[in-house]
């Protein structure tokens, strides 16, 4: 499943790895709430969860790519960034449309679609990374 946890995705540093199970269990429980036809109880909380996490998870990702050296960090930074502005572009439907049907589909396809592309292959590659180059003992 999409928003299985595997060990493979673990990074070493439990700040990052927390953040990254908090956001699989977010979006798995979107996708229940959803399937169960009473999506638009969980988008709120989506909605507050995203807010916050980018903010939060992207700082801390980043800052453990430069203490570490990872090499891949500007590319890294670059999706972030646009998945940071997919966010605000969600904020700004969700303000204007509610909970609506179209926005709760809007907003599983941007996480899945994020799962996708970036948590399962840019964070694990960067994983990989942390986890040989000691990432679990630095302080984030
Ligand atoms: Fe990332
Ligand atoms: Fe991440």
């Amino acid at each position: 499943m999409l928003t299985t946890w595997r060990e493979e995705m673990a990074t070493g540093n439990d700040v990052i790895d927390g953040q990254h199970k908090e956001l699989l269990r977010r979006v798995a429980e979107m996708l229940k709430c959803a399937k169960e036809q009473r999506g638009h109880e969980e988008l709120g909380r989506l909605m507050w969860f995203l807010k916050k996490y980018v903010r939060q998870h992207f700082r801390a990702e980043e800052k453990l790519q430069l203490d570490c050296g990872f090499p891949g960090y500007e590319a890294h930074k670059l999706q972030h960034e646009l998945f940071f502005r997919e966010v605000l572009r969600l904020e700004r439907m969700y303000e204007e449309q509610g909970d609506n049907t179209v926005m709760i589909v809007a907003a599983i396809t941007a996480m899945c679609e994020w799962l996708r592309s970036h948590f399962n292959v840019t964070d694990k590659i960067m994983a990989e990374y942390l986890r040989e180059n000691g990432a679990e003992t630095i302080d984030n």
